[in-house]
């Protein structure tokens, strides 16, 4: 086996997020992909083509893959690496709330690559795609493997760290077309092999950055932590101009992101981030800085501004409905962004706990994520079966989730469906003069009081 050739054989750890769109992407481009997986219940579907997750564009991709034979999936991880010449690991790592990490699937996995590699008779390339804290892979993964295989990186087997920066929702995009990629590789000839298959993977049209292993772990978390401080501080900004006059947050943020030096990506107000990411990484790189001795404020500001950031729209709803007790709120959108039905940590469901404790009647409609968010939610709310059938008789409605079917909602369908025309906007994806003609609008960052100049 050569993995410098055109087409490899690859293994896939995991069939999470960032493992299965991997392996389809892969597979899609004619490498031959074998996932390993150990949840039964999970393999036995997906090998019935079927998704865990929604992901737009995904299931296509898997069912081509499965019908061209570039995809299986197997649970014996061992059998996956000693057939491949090069695996991605990409187990979870989630944490509990505090931010602590729970490695042990990490560990699991590594015990079981090592076993496999000390039977290979060939060079196998171990890459890290988890997220995980940094110094894992030297100081856990690594040692592992060598103990367990009683091989050594760089002779017997390569081992590299290579973060995945897609995001939920535009992920085949992301992993086709990324940025960068960056490459933390523990042994010079696992990252001259890896160089080689990124720069035919991508046809040489993405950087690719060589750095040390826990430099790469770290660019992950401190890229995450820096879109989740972009976030909080727009939302900061949004918070003042909402008590001066005239002001709208979308006006500063496109006058400050026209700057080449400042962007305009990552700079919408409204109800803050969510996700399995965002949140659980700044919490994590916090955790490891404070068990390192140093404090980091800003990044602990940045997820406190996060936390207290539904409240506003909670604030905006008490100012115009009074009390909320027996009012009936309808929210469209509880996935924690359009085009997932991921509901982890999502704005929309905080939102939706808080408009409860103050007595309110939800309602809730979304395109794909009801049945999670039933999960969650259970009776406490109505789960409407349609946009439409959610807003008649509603009192208030909160746009939570900037879906693309609810852009095309027109102000005046908002005023002849519901009892009192009011729409909080806490995404903004409308245009407040064109809404305020047929409705009460108020939004996150919209000044409430205008002045004439
Ligand atoms: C995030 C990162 O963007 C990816 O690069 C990374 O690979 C991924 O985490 C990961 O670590 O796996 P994701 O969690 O899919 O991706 O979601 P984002 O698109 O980044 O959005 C996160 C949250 O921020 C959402 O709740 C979104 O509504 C919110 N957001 C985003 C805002 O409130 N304002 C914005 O301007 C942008």
């Amino acid at each position: 086996m050569n993995i410098d050739k055109k087409m490899a054989l690859i293994s896939v750890v995991g069939s999470g997020h960032v493992g299965l769109v991997w392996a389809c992407c892969m597979a899609d481009k004619g490498h031959e992909v074998i996932v390993s997986e150990r949840d039964l219940e999970k393999l036995k579907r997906l090998n019935q083509g079927a998704l865990p997750f929604y992901e737009p564009g995904l299931a296509q991709l898997m069912s081509d893959a499965l019908t061209k034979a570039k995809l299986t999936f197997t649970s014996r991880t061992s059998e996956a690496i000693t057939k491949s010449e090069i695996s991605f690991v990409a187990v979870g790592t989630p944490s509990d709330h505090v931010g602590r990490i729970d490695l042990s699937q990490i560990k699991s996995a590594s015990i079981e690559i090592a076993k496999a590699l000390g039977k290979a008779e060939f060079y196998h390339v171990v890459v890290v795609r988890s997220s995980v804290t940094p110094g894992t892979t030297v100081n856990l993964i690594k040692p592992t493997l060598e103990r367990i295989s009683g091989k050594r990186v760089g002779r017997n087997f390569g081992l590299a760290v290579q973060p995945e920066f897609l995001r939920e929702g535009s992920a085949i995009h992301d992993v086709l077309h990324p940025d960068r990629v960056v490459i933390g590789a523990c042994d010079t000839k696992a990252m001259n092999k890896l160089r080689k298959f990124y720069h035919a993977f991508h046809e040489s049209k993405v950087p690719i950055l060589e750095v040390s292993p826990t430099a790469a772990e770290m660019i992950k978390l401190a890229s995450n932590a820096f879109l989740a401080t972009r976030i909080s501080f727009i939302n900061e900004i949004a918070n003042i101009c909402q008590q001066l006059q005239d002001v709208d947050i979308v006006d500063v943020a496109k006058g400050m992101g026209l700057d080449k030096r400042i962007g305009l990506t990552y700079l919408n107000a409204g109800l803050g981030f969510g996700g399995s990411c965002l949140p659980k990484d700044l919490r994590l790189l916090i955790t490891e800085s404070n068990r390192l001795g140093y404090f980091p404020p800003l990044l602990k500001s940045t997820l406190r501004v996060n936390e207290l950031q539904p409240l506003q729209t909670v604030r905006i709803a008490k100012q115009e409905l009074g009390t909320l007790a027996g009012k009936k709120i309808t929210i469209l959108g509880s996935s924690f962004k359009p085009n997932t039905d991921d509901i982890r940590e999502s704005p929309s469901l905080k939102l939706i706990e808080l408009l409860l404790r103050s007595g309110a009647k939800i309602t809730i409609y979304d395109p794909v994520s009801l049945e999670k968010a039933n999960r969650i939610l259970g009776k406490k709310v109505v789960y409407a079966s349609s946009v439409r059938s959610g807003l008649r008789d509603a009192d208030c409605c909160i746009l939570a989730t900037e879906w693309p079917e609810f852009k095309g909602l027109r102000p005046k369908e908002f005023a002849s469906l519901m009892r009192t025309p009011l729409l909080i906007d806490a995404r903004r994806i409308y245009s407040p003069d064109k809404y305020m003609r047929y409705l009460r609008y108020r939004a996150p960052g919209l000044s409430e009081r205008t002045q004439n100049c």
